[in-house]
């Protein structure tokens, strides 16, 4: 079966080390994206060698957009949706699979970080294309750009194009316009042939000049979240735009900070996440319970609804000891299995809501078992009455609205309810945020989860 394909430039080019500062951020890319197709199912192909040998008629960008479609069918892969990606693009190791989201329409990204350069760019091409008004408005990057087999005529014309005019477009390049490579005349063809082309999606996915944006640094004034805003709220990094003498250097810091996610060993690439299984948390979940509960070592969890553990394997690395507890045994030994690599962890199968069990008296509780309005108020209430004040976790917070407007008896309801009585007071909201979608297709309305403590 055809599979999606990023199309990964990376041709460390000697020609060019010096320009670009060394070659090395290149690596941190390629990792990043090797894990994010593996995980994605997806086919990561690499440009690393030129196809075209004289570089400086057929620079690596022209090459990356006009030889695609010829390199992948000369390679005999079977395509479906391909994405051409730079070298110098890092993506998170759990972007959500962009390829789902195109609508199988040609899929890119506003470029306007510097509208000077693009209007200079537009005005130095407009001459060679027969003076065609281009609508900068609809002016795009080349990376990332999803297209798809319905595009190649389109790219196929475009390489036309350039081996009939390349000693033209070196000229305007290297000496006249001074203004990118294949980018501008891309744009120009895409336009000139009328190709439709979506441009809705959030920037996140494209996500550049970082440090003018100042998204290196994190919110310090909360005090509660150390994690830089590019990884909070970005999805592809382009480490680009810096002196090039800083290039390998922030980018190697980045890697560094950010490298174990990449690791398929490192405990979250271990287990499951609401994204394949609707009934655990989401990543972002966990990587927030690994944050907040960091110096938990020598404190107890209990947890009420433990599933197939998932989350259970996760408080075994912050917590002293971890109690979960679980009615269905077959999910019981799903979980066993899952935690036998660690030993501080113990399952009980039981009804939580049967009279004959006693909760546990830990220092945390994960409320995760009944999630109708009474079993959490009964849960919520049994944890106060033990008076040793525990914090307490919730998951599935996300309130159900219906159409008519009213609220549905959640989770969330209870939790709000033992908040207005001053039973219990909200430390922060964590996890997944309102518009994600969990592997059932249910689409979060709020914040996934929240921590709270009893007053
Ligand atoms: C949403 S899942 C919990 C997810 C889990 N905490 C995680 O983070 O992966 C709810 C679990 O509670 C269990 N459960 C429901 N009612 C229960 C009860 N009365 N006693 C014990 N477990 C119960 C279900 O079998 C299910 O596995």
């Amino acid at each position: 079966m055809s599979k999606n394909v990023i199309w990964w430039i990376g041709v460390k080019n000697d020609m060019y080390a010096d320009k670009y500062g060394g070659w090395d951020w290149m690596d941190c890319s390629r990792k990043s994206w090797e894990f994010w197709c593996k995980k994605n199912d997806v086919l990561f192909i690499a440009l690393d060698e030129p196809i075209e040998t004289d570089l400086k008629r057929f620079r690596v960008n022209w090459q990356k957009a006009i030889l695609a479609f010829d390199e992948l069918d000369k390679r005999g892969i079977d395509y479906d949706q391909i994405c051409l990606i730079d070298g110098a693009a890092i993506v998170k190791w759990d972007m959500p699979n962009f390829f789902n989201l195109t609508d199988r329409k040609l899929t890119a990204w506003r470029d306007m970080d510097n509208m000077r350069w693009v209007h200079d760019s537009i005005k130095g091409y407009k001459e060679f294309f027969n003076g065609f008004e281009l609508d900068q408005s609809k002016y795009v990057n080349s990376s990332p750009m999803i297209f798809n087999k319905d595009h190649k005529e389109v790219f196929q014309s475009f390489k036309k194009l350039y081996y009939e005019n390349v000693d033209k477009f070196v000229e305007l390049q290297d000496k006249i316009v001074r203004r990118g490579t294949e980018q501008t005349p891309l744009n120009y063809w895409l336009q000139i042939n009328n190709v439709e082309i979506k441009t809705d999606l959030s920037l996140s996915y494209k996500l550049t000049h970082i440090h003018r944006k100042q998204m290196f640094g994190h919110n310090w004034q909360l005090q509660e979240d150390p994690t830089p805003f590019f990884i909070k709220y970005g999805y592809i990094w382009y480490m680009q735009g810096f002196p090039k003498e800083d290039r390998n250097k922030v980018t190697l810091q980045v890697w560094d900070m950010i490298k174990h996610n990449y690791d398929e060993s490192y405990i979250l690439n271990k287990i499951d996440h609401k994204d394949s299984d609707k009934d655990t948390t989401s990543n972002k979940f966990k990587e927030d319970i690994l944050l907040f509960f960091k110096d938990y070592k020598e404190k107890t969890i209990l947890e009420l609804g433990s599933n197939k553990g998932n989350t259970t394997r996760v408080y075994s690395e912050c917590f002293k000891s971890v109690i979960g507890v679980e009615h269905n045994p077959d999910n019981l030994d799903i979980s066993k299995q899952r935690c036998s690599d660690v030993s501080n962890v113990e399952f009980i199968l039981a009804d939580v809501y049967s009279d004959s069990f006693k909760f546990p008296k830990t220092d945390v509780v994960h409320i995760d078992a009944g999630h109708n309005h009474d079993q959490v108020c009964r849960d919520i209430d049994i944890c106060i009455n033990q008076g040793n004040k525990p914090i307490l976790i919730f998951d599935d917070c996300s309130t159900k609205r219906y159409t008519d407007g009213t609220i549905g008896n959640t989770i969330r309801t209870a939790i709000d309810e033992k908040i207005n009585e001053g039973k219990i007071q909200l430390i922060k909201y964590i996890g997944a945020n309102a518009g994600y979608e969990s592997g059932n297709g249910k689409v979060l309305t709020g914040a996934e989860g929240m921590i709270c403590r009893v007053i």
